[in-house]
């Protein structure tokens, strides 16, 4: 189960303060998992750079980087916000199946660690790039090393046939058209095998699979640097984060046995456990022998249960008296999926209630919309006992049309 970390009093004070829906975050529950990353992989002192994606707030960047994590960036956006939130640039790498040239050249100019390459034609722009700027880019191969992860199919990566990645065969080709140019350079091995993972025993294929061929690579004479292993340790909804010391005991040794720097990529696991989605009761109603409760979030706000069909626990702030009867907690979206838990057994909250979903801290507010024109929520950290402050505010009326012509 979870330890609280959002006592009732401080969500009350907060929505009062702000209103709902707003995001909460507990800063003490962030620098805990990255220690328990650091605990977890000490004999190897890996880079451990933070997945912006699962929420790339400045506040909570601010936190990581200033408590000496690195940073992992899938467009120039998240590599422009890094920057701001003052990641060292050679703690940077820079992911993603799809970057421009435009994206390739902030990145070399900014002095990031390494991009992650996926395919050929890739590597030939971002060769064109460097060379027009005059430089040898750091680079590293993202493999597909055709592992099921056993996750949502949304978030499988690591299986061929995604789009993600190359196979060992063509990556070999890659290594040596990077060895062969003079504005390349192999610095790393990286593969992400899919998100919401919970064994290690597909981290260990993949490990094993990528020392096998760094080992021909050897051979060949190409030495890497950096064996970057991506993210995707699982946190169940409503759960905190395991220790990721399984993964540690299969890829410390593996790094160490080819002396390779371990790089790890964690988003979810950093943040999901350490975040809150407060909303409040507007109505409550019945249809047919369906229970609604609407609230003033919706799927905008938290796109996870009608996109994946995640499971987010439902904290009521007011323990109503009643026995628990099974609701749906839908917002005011004009769409059926527009549900935040569907089938909780809680007892009937009263109007103005305030419910927190739970487990909200990644790719929550990260994959918040403004759809049906809703301004986005508020976001609010939480520094102590008592000390929280607004991280964002709550967007406006006037944000919604700023960048449209009439
Ligand atoms: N590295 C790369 C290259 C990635 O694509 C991802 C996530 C990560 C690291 C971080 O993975 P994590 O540790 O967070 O599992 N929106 C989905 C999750 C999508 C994950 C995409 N890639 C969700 O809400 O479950």
């Amino acid at each position: 189960m979870m330890r609280n970390i959002f006592p009732d009093k401080l969500v009350e004070r907060i929505a009062a303060k702000t209103g709902t829906p707003v995001y909460i975050y507990s800063a003490d529950r962030i620098t805990a998992n990255l220690e328990a990353y650091r605990k977890a992989f000490a004999p190897a002192g890996p880079l451990i750079c933070y997945a912006m994606k699962a929420n790339s707030n400045c506040a909570i960047a601010g936190l990581l980087a200033r408590s000496g994590a690195g940073a992992d960036v899938v467009s120039g956006g998240e590599l422009y916000r890094a920057l701001r939130a003052g990641f060292r640039p050679d703690r940077i790498i820079f992911s993603g199946v799809g970057k421009t040239a435009e994206e390739m050249a902030f990145a070399l100019r900014s002095g990031i660690r390494f991009l992650n390459v996926e395919s050929l034609e890739e590597l030939e722009l971002l060769e064109r790039t460097a060379a027009r700027m005059r430089l040898k880019a750091p680079v590293s191969v993202r493999v597909n090393p055709d592992v099921d992860p056993h996750t949502h199919k949304f978030i499988t990566t690591g299986k061929i046939g995604s789009k993600f990645g190359v196979s060992f065969a063509e990556a070999g080709r890659l290594y040596s058209f990077a060895a062969a140019s003079g504005y390349l350079e192999p610095v790393g091995l990286h593969f992400h095998l899919g998100s919401q993972i919970y064994s290690a025993r597909p981290y260990a294929l993949a490990v094993s699979a990528a020392v096998r061929f760094i080992r021909g690579l050897e051979k060949k004479g190409i030495r890497l640097k950096y064996l970057d292993i991506g993210g995707g340790w699982g946190v169940k909804e409503g759960e905190d984060m395991p220790s990721p010391s399984a993964l540690a005991r299969i890829a410390v040794p593996a790094a160490k046995s080819v002396g390779l720097e371990l790089i790890l990529e964690p988003g979810r696991s950093m943040v999901a456990a350490a975040g809150a989605l407060a909303v409040k009761t507007l109505y409550r109603k019945k249809s047919g022998p369906k229970r609604y409760v609407i609230t003033d979030g919706a799927m905008n706000d938290l796109i996870r249960p009608a996109l994946y069909g995640a499971e987010h626990p439902v904290r009521p702030l007011v323990k109503r008296p009643g026995p628990p009867v099974r609701l749906n907690i839908a917002g005011p979206v004009c769409e059926s999926s527009d549900l935040l838990a569907s089938g909780v057994r809680l007892p009937l909250p009263s109007r103005g209630d305030i419910l927190l979903i739970l487990s909200a801290g990644a790719y929550g507010f990260a994959m918040s919309s403004q759809y049906n024109s809703r301004p986005r929520a508020a976001e609010v950290l939480v520094t102590g006992r008592r000390s929280w402050r607004l991280i964002r505010e709550r967007e406006t009326y006037r944000d919604l049309i700023t960048k449209e012509k009439r």
